[in-house]
């Protein structure tokens, strides 16, 4: 479809952003067409829109000063921690074993961030962290899915957020690896929005004189997103597959943590237990410079304070009731979400309504007067993103709408943020963690091995430790190892 300059250039306009089109005349006739495409699926007027809330969202909690919102701790009772009751946790796992049975279980996966920090040029999910299988985080991920739905006799289907950059690569890697074994059908991508890049006073950067500069619009892109038709590319919304498909539950997470329990039956059960609209996974925060989020209630309602915009003073604070000294502010966000579909219905609609964070940088751009790239050295504008987490609020406190479960971060989280060799968040604390806790499954399960052997379990042969028996009794071949299937187990055992 060929889009008309003067209808582009009345739009924007008439939202004060028509200098956009200034280097016009000077393009090619492809670069021409290509402008307007880009500038066609941006909508000037929603940019302003979420400038001046954000704006004045963010002036808002300058003015008011450190200390003037009211932050505490989630309440004493609101966090539940599976391992102080062994019973209700095989409850709660049979509970989501058997809704991903009836098939009303879907998956998210969040894939749509760029991974500047690690210094990768593939998309984040492509990572091989060094096990001995060589294999990927996204082919560890594919390999818990088809394990549980061996676990649960039932089909979860998958649903895969990626934005501009990461969208193609993502594909690609899937069909070159045939999707690791699992069906297609119940494979679909989808894109999260993008927004342009923006002057201090809410002007739409160029980043050359044929394109607007423009980045994801954050994880929290995602609820406008599954309701889009356009995100997949093929004319349905992730919303109205996941309602033919009859799902009910979502279960969503971070592509960079190698323990990921994608789909986890137990914090299923959980939260559909206490029928809840939303649910947030916390590991407890043991390091008050962790670059984590932390669960708490913000002015009474429920928040996520990211670790970019909490104080010094919050994230140090201490617990008066608490034995061991923990932090007062400890319920660490592992970025795994439960969703009830009548809430991503909700706050769909919310979504267009919300602040987004501004994050202050260096944005290269084309200068208005003389044409050439700048590239600044200072903070010179503002990216604009929403964040998962910032529909919480929308949930009441006073019920049991937001369902928060503690697990063990040994066993559920260690994320890779960080390029090779940084020492924490990076390839290689990712690897020795994986390690450690398939070591820990084999021990628990009654077998023995010298210091210094490696055993990589597959996905395929066990999810969170299970169907280890073979082990019982018995000694594991010194040595580097990975294991696909019970057989080559058997092979291992002395
Ligand atoms: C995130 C959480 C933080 C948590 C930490 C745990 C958010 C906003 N923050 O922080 O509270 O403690 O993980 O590891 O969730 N992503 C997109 N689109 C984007 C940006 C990111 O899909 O536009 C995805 C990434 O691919 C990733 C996830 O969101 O899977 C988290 O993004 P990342 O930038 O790594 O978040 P953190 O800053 O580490």
């Amino acid at each position: 479809m060929t889009v008309s300059y003067q209808a582009i250039y009345d739009r924007y306009a008439a939202a004060g952003q028509e200098h956009v089109l200034k280097f016009y005349d000077s393009l090619s006739s492809d670069e021409q067409s290509s402008l307007l495409q880009q500038l066609d699926s941006i909508d000037p007027e929603h940019v302003n829109h979420i400038y001046k809330l954000s704006v004045s969202a963010d002036a808002d909690a300058r003015a008011a000063g450190p200390g003037a919102a009211s932050v505490e701790p989630p309440p004493p009772g609101s966090v539940n921690n599976p391992y102080d009751n062994p019973n209700k946790a095989a409850e709660w796992r049979q509970q989501g074993l058997d809704a991903i049975q009836q098939g009303k279980v879907g998956i998210i996966l969040l894939a749509g961030g760029q991974g500047t920090r690690l210094g990768s040029s593939e998309p984040k999910g492509c990572y091989d962290i060094g096990l001995p299988s060589g294999k990927s985080l996204f082919q560890l991920q594919a390999e818990r899915i088809a394990k549980l739905q061996k676990l649960a006799k039932g089909t979860l289907p998958w649903y895969i957020m990626t934005s501009g950059p990461t969208r193609k690569a993502t594909e690609a890697f899937f069909e070159k690896k045939n999707y690791f074994g699992l069906d297609k059908q119940n494979v679909v991508f989808f894109n999260q929005g993008v927004l342009p890049a923006l002057t201090n006073d809410g002007k739409i950067f160029l980043d050359t004189k044929a394109s607007v500069a423009v980045a994801p619009d954050g994880n929290g892109g995602i609820y406008a997103a599954l309701r889009s038709t356009s995100a997949t590319g093929q004319g349905f919304s992730i919303i109205s597959d996941m309602k033919k498909r009859g799902v009910q539950h979502l279960y969503a997470y971070c592509v960079d943590n190698c323990l990921a329990r994608v789909g986890d039956p137990v914090f299923l059960g959980y939260c559909i237990s206490q029928s809840a609209q939303c649910g947030t996974k916390v590991v407890k925060k043991l390091d008050p410079t962790e670059s984590v989020g932390v669960v708490a209630l913000k002015d009474k309602k429920w928040n996520v304070i990211e670790y970019s915009e909490i104080s010094k003073e919050l994230s140090e604070a201490r617990d008066p009731n608490s034995n061991s000294n923990d932090l007062l502010f400890r319920a660490a966000n592992i970025a795994n979400h439960f969703y009830d579909i009548s809430f991503l219905d909700r706050i769909g609609e919310e979504s267009s309504s919300m602040a987004y964070h501004i994050a202050r940088k260096k944005i290269a751009h084309v200068d208005l007067e003389s044409g050439q790239t700048v590239k600044p050295e200072k903070p010179n504008g503002m990216k604009l993103e929403l964040f998962i987490f910032d529909v919480l609020p929308y949930l009441d406190p006073s019920t049991s709408e937001h369902a928060i479960l503690e697990v063990d971060r040994k066993a559920e989280f260690s994320p890779l943020k960080n390029a090779p060799g940084t020492g924490s968040d990076d390839p290689q604390t990712s690897r020795r963690d994986l390690l450690a806790l398939q070591k820990k499954w084999l021990v628990d399960s009654g077998a023995s091995m010298d210091d210094g052997t490696e055993v990589e379990l597959s996905p395929l042969l066990s999810y969170a430790g299970e169907d280890l028996e073979a082990v019982k009794g018995r000694k594991i071949k010194q040595g580097s190892h990975n294991v696909e299937s019970q057989e080559q187990l058997e092979q291992l055992l002395a």
